[in-house]
């Protein structure tokens, strides 16, 4: 069963921003897209850790902050060439209200 937990409001969070949801699973990096769509993925990049909130966000990819390695935020999948994946939480918005899958 999921277990969702309310974490604020889509608002909240600037367009091509993120920000993190502490957890008991480790830091979660909630992000906002130009599109409004929301995406959850662990904050740690599948390279070396870097944290992904602190990327750049671009359509439905953040570009991890530490060395450029791409991540699908639909996936947590990196882009080809680089391989590895950030692992990705179930997140949905009602009335504007974000909840996390956790
Ligand atoms: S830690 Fe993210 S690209 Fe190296």
């Amino acid at each position: 069963m999921s277990n969702w937990i309310e974490i604020g409001k889509v608002e909240e969070i600037p367009k091509l921003g993120a920000r993190v949801v502490e957890t008991a699973k480790g830091d979660i990096a909630v992000f906002r897209t130009a599109d409004d769509s929301v995406f959850a993925l662990r904050d740690r990049c599948p390279h070396k850790d870097g944290p992904l909130s602190q990327g750049i966000v671009h359509g439905h990819v953040v570009t991890c902050p530490l060395h450029n390695w791409n991540i699908d935020l639909e996936s947590g999948e990196a882009k080809a060439p680089d391989e590895g994946c950030a692992g990705r939480y179930e997140v949905k918005v009602e009335g504007g209200q974000i909840f996390l899958s956790i």
